[in-house]
């Protein structure tokens, strides 16, 4: 008896660097009568899923939005909240980033952050260079703006050397390839100063979803329709 071959699915082509605005984790604790921050700790949940993820499916890269520059003008309690997030992801993360295969960098100034946030930032620095893997870039205290300024200062003090390429080498992204994908749920429709440098020829994807209640189907959803469109990079 012939059996046809069975026809192997193509494999899907998949971005090498996702960057996401984590933006609904308010209205979602609102939705439920919970407080902001238990809106932040469901959201650092969804990145963690998200982050596993996009490892598992041969991301690159991955970047998130956690803090801005303009977010310290939210309650303190908010900001603490946020901040202890952080320390609590990281103090995981550390044990197991090695095992994992999944870097981490840092975004944004950091130098105000507390002692120990600091510490433990260095300390998965450190980490990082033992192996390659997975790389995600935390931004914290992080503005797109701010991130312009001081790389044109820098290139300034070396003479305005090497072009575009020396202006970017002074960018936090410095040697890391520009988002192909950037999503926002929470329904706005803009990159309120995420990375208005390296988002020149990204595919922006925005959904009414609140970030919590994102998925790794919803991520999927993102990649199918980044497939779909069509990247031109200024060419026909
Ligand atoms: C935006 O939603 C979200 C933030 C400003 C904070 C994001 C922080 C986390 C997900 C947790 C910490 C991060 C890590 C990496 C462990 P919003 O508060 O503006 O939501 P809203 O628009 O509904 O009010």
């Amino acid at each position: 008896m012939f059996f046809p071959k069975k026809k192997q699915a193509e494999p899907r082509p998949v971005p090498d660097h996702i960057a996401i605005i984590m933006d609904g984790n308010g209205r979602w604790a609102k939705k439920r009568s919970l407080p902001r921050t238990a809106g932040h700790a469901a959201g650092a949940e969804t990145f963690r899923r998200i982050a596993t993820y996009c490892k598992d499916i041969g991301v690159k890269y991955l970047t998130v939005y956690a803090f801005s520059t303009e977010n310290w003008k939210r309650p303190k309690e908010e900001v603490d909240a946020i901040m202890r997030l952080l320390d609590k992801y990281l103090r995981e993360a550390i044990g197991q980033m090695e095992r994992d295969r999944v870097k981490m960098k840092f975004f944004g100034d950091v130098s105000v952050l507390s002692e120990e946030l600091r510490a433990l930032i260095a300390r998965t620095d450190e980490i990082s260079t033992h192996f390659e893997g997975c790389q995600v870039n935390v931004c914290v205290n992080y503005g797109g703006r701010d991130e312009i300024m001081r790389a044109a200062r820098g290139w300034a003090e070396d003479g305005f050397a090497g072009g575009e390429e020396g202006f970017s080498s002074k960018l936090y992204s410095s040697g890391i390839p520009d988002p192909d994908l950037i999503i926002r749920p929470g329904g706005e429709k803009r990159l309120s100063n995420f990375l208005l440098w390296q988002a020149a020829y990204a595919e922006l994807y925005f959904t009414d979803m609140l970030w919590p209640d994102f998925t790794t189907a919803d991520l999927d959803a993102a990649i199918d329709e980044f497939d779909r469109r069509t990247r031109r990079f200024g060419g026909i």
